[in-house]
């Protein structure tokens, strides 16, 4: 393989910005280079001195558009793609209105084979090199997906979405059968060339206490993989959570009886949380995923960045489609930039930017090897241009420096800022 030479503006961190000085965790270099060899970074630094050391490498070059590692979306459902700005519900009815009945589709090869397609392209459009999603209960929607993975060589996390209640039932399976096909799936598909698979029971609302159980022993038999699901989104989802577990403490207890909470485990959305549940998520180094367009557009909540930072719980960052608004993960850092705003913080583009790359890897446990500008990552890349509008070039422009050059594609960019994608060193067109 050719070795690449990406010269450009690039944008690294070497720290995390939202629990020290921003600034100290940032690397930026207004003439910056980045070489790749074998699908990996091999070298970040100073474009001419790395063009003059590497002569025989290929070179693009992206003049002042941003290199950065490519955005990873650590939550999302991409049977949910077609249905996405669905108007005038919130949480329960939405899934009950909307959501189910797509869902129940995906019994249908051809059909998740379509989705699971035009998702990914759309990502991969948007700037998205890595996607967490939820498939369905259907074992078919989970082969599409990472089928259509592995022919794009994309790094993936999915699961078979378990429910057996309180859903219609074309999409309810069993204790037994959700830990029947989810065996099968994860023996199928972790850890085969790029995908991982996460456990999903859905939310506990679905899930009876034996569903919850079996999915906890398989996790206790597979402790490397991910288990994702839902967590404190709505207040009337909690109330119907108290409901249906008396016992349990709060929600989170409700994963954790059942042996569901877990470093590796992923909690989408995680609004309103009780005192234990921050301390225990960040006791077992779990990680919590804010899905900022779906908070909005469901109307949920105001997910509290800093304050989980500071109680030191891993955040990533999500599109949640299709409860989220957008594909874009520009977008979605504008929508966490807003949320911050009603809670009377500014996150800093650096910190947003870090969050669409190194907090989600970071949750994913995949630090280092995606999400990562620097030695060693896999060169999935994103190369933004900073005045793909008419109305972003107007303001940035008049930028003084890279954060007010950058700020206004966070808040106003969408697929037309991304100039390029390059996946596994392979530039995609
Ligand atoms: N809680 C349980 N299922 C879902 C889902 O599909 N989307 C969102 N936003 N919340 C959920
Ligand atoms: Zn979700």
């Amino acid at each position: 393989m050719t070795m690449q030479l990406l010269l450009g503006q690039t944008l690294g961190f070497s720290g995390n910005p939202l629990t020290g000085d921003w600034a100290d965790a940032v690397q930026f270099d207004s003439t910056g280079g980045v070489l790749i060899d074998g699908g990996q970074i091999i070298d970040v630094g100073n474009g001419p001195a790395l063009q003059a050391a590497h002569p025989q490498a290929q070179v693009t070059d992206y003049g002042d558009a941003l290199i950065s590692a490519g955005f990873v979306d650590a939550h999302m459902h991409y049977p949910q793609t077609g249905m996405i700005a669905s108007w005038g519900k919130q949480l329960i009815d939405w899934l009950n209105t909307y959501t189910f009945p797509e869902e129940s589709r995906f019994g249908d090869k051809a059909y998740a084979d379509d989705v699971a397609g035009s998702t990914l392209d759309l990502a991969l459009a948007h700037g998205t090199t890595t996607l967490t999603s939820f498939c369905t209960i259907h074992p078919e929607s989970v082969d599409a997906f990472f089928e259509a993975a592995a022919a794009r060589n994309m790094a993936v996390i999915a699961g078979k979405t378990c429910m057996d209640r309180n859903a219609p039932d074309t999409l309810i399976d069993t204790a037994q059968t959700a830990y029947d096909d989810s065996k099968a799936l994860l023996e199928k598909w972790h850890g085969q060339g790029r995908a991982q698979y996460a456990i999903t029971p859905r939310f506990s609302p679905t899930s009876t206490p034996d569903q919850l159980a079996a999915l906890g022993a398989l996790w206790a038999e597979h402790p490397d993989c991910l288990m994702q699901t839902h967590l404190s989104e709505q207040h009337p989802e909690i109330a119907w959570v108290k409901e249906l577990f008396p016992d349990a403490r709060d929600y989170l207890d409700t994963y954790e009886a059942f042996g569901l909470l877990g470093e590796r485990g992923l909690y989408g959305h995680a609004i309103h949380l009780d005192p234990r549940e921050i301390a225990r998520l960040a006791e077992v180094g779990a990680a919590v995923v804010h899905c900022p367009t779906s908070n909005t557009f469901i109307g949920s909540g105001l997910f509290d960045v800093m304050g989980l930072a500071k109680s030191a719980v891993s955040i990533g960052l999500a599109t949640d489609t299709g409860g989220g608004s957008s594909f874009s993960m520009l977008r979605t850092m504008a929508a966490a930039y807003e949320i911050g705003q009603l809670r009377g913080v500014a996150l800093h583009p650096a910190q947003l930017m870090w969050l669409a790359t190194e907090g989600s890897a970071d949750a994913l446990k995949m630090s280092g090897q995606i999400g990562h500008l620097g030695v060693g990552a896999m060169a999935d890349i994103t190369v933004l241009d900073l005045q793909s509008t008419d109305a972003i070039a107007q303001r940035s422009a008049r930028a003084e420096g890279i954060w007010d050059a950058l700020f206004p594609t966070i808040m106003m960019g969408d697929d037309r800022a991304v100039r390029d994608v390059w996946i596994a060193g392979t530039r995609q067109v």
